[in-house]
């Protein structure tokens, strides 16, 4: 590619000539791939469970999937209905969780760890620092279709609400046998801490944190707002973490309910 052509990347004018990909000799290619192979994974799964619509609910545990909460349709037991009956049955390439999983999809994709991680191991660009990139352009996130990066912070609104709708899964899971008894069993455990992780990594996001402390001259006139910052700052600083912890508490939570949907396990009871 001439010159005049390459406007980013190594090949830019004023750049050095230097013909080779990367000076760096480390496994600067690790990271990305390992990237690119649990990511892909983790879809994979996500995308199989969703769609096969099986065993993602536990009726006597009263366990449901988060891959299918809200559960709001006829393909849904009566006893998942939490929160009522709004569709018919649903074709099969609808999701049970087609209302939510919009929203969820597009939280996780326009988060500001995930596009650094994709555009890393998927993109390439850059594949790792110090190592020239493929494209010979670059407009950043201010062009389409990259521009709509910035509905993060809507999305951030809507898992929040979603955030309540699971955690209101785990309250049911407390109240098995359809909410005529209280008790909880090893799942009922493992949602909560799902749901716990899941309320982490959205507290913890970028947009949170300048919802609670941007745009302030000052502290000292905002104690809450401080104390609400500092809180979410420290979590921020974990975001990372959050986001691969909460895929993989996602999983662990949906394979567990389906095993014990189908009855491949019976899940142990700690208090009836
Ligand atoms: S920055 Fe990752 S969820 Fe907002």
């Amino acid at each position: 590619m001439s010159e005049t052509k390459m406007r980013a990347g190594t090949g830019a004018p004023g750049r050095a000539a230097i013909a080779a990909k990367t000076l760096r000799t480390d496994k600067w290619w690790l990271q990305p791939l390992v990237t690119v192979v649990l990511l892909t994974a983790w879809v994979t799964y996500a995308t199989v469970r969703t769609l096969t619509k099986g065993s993602f609910f536990a009726g006597k545990e009263h366990y449901l999937s988060p891959f299918s909460s809200p559960c709001v349709s006829t393909n849904c037991p009566p006893a998942a209905r939490d929160f009522g009956t709004w569709f018919g049955h649903l074709p099969w390439f609808i999701p049970i969780a087609f209302v939510t999983l919009p929203f969820l999809l597009g939280f996780r994709l326009t988060c500001y760890y995930y596009r650094k991680a994709y555009y890393r191991a998927f993109w390439q660009s850059p594949t790792a620092c110090g190592v020239a990139e493929p494209h010979a352009k670059y407009s950043g996130e201010t062009k389409f279709p990259l521009i709509f990066q910035n509905l993060h912070r809507y999305f951030w609104l809507a898992a929040m609400l979603i955030s309540l709708v699971n955690s209101w899964d785990v309250v049911q899971a407390f109240r098995p046998d359809n909410g005529h008894t209280f008790g909880f069993g090893l799942g009922t455990l493992i949602m909560l801490t799902n749901v716990v992780l899941l309320w982490l990594y959205t507290l913890s996001c970028h947009s949170c944190r300048h919802i609670t402390g941007g745009r302030l001259r000052n502290f000292s006139q905002h104690p809450i707002r401080y104390r609400a910052w500092t809180f979410v700052s420290k979590l921020n600083a974990k975001h990372m973490q959050l986001a691969w912890t909460t895929l993989a508490t996602l999983m662990i939570t949906d394979g567990y309910i389906g095993l014990v949907a189908s009855g491949h396990i019976t899940d142990p009871r700690i208090l009836h």
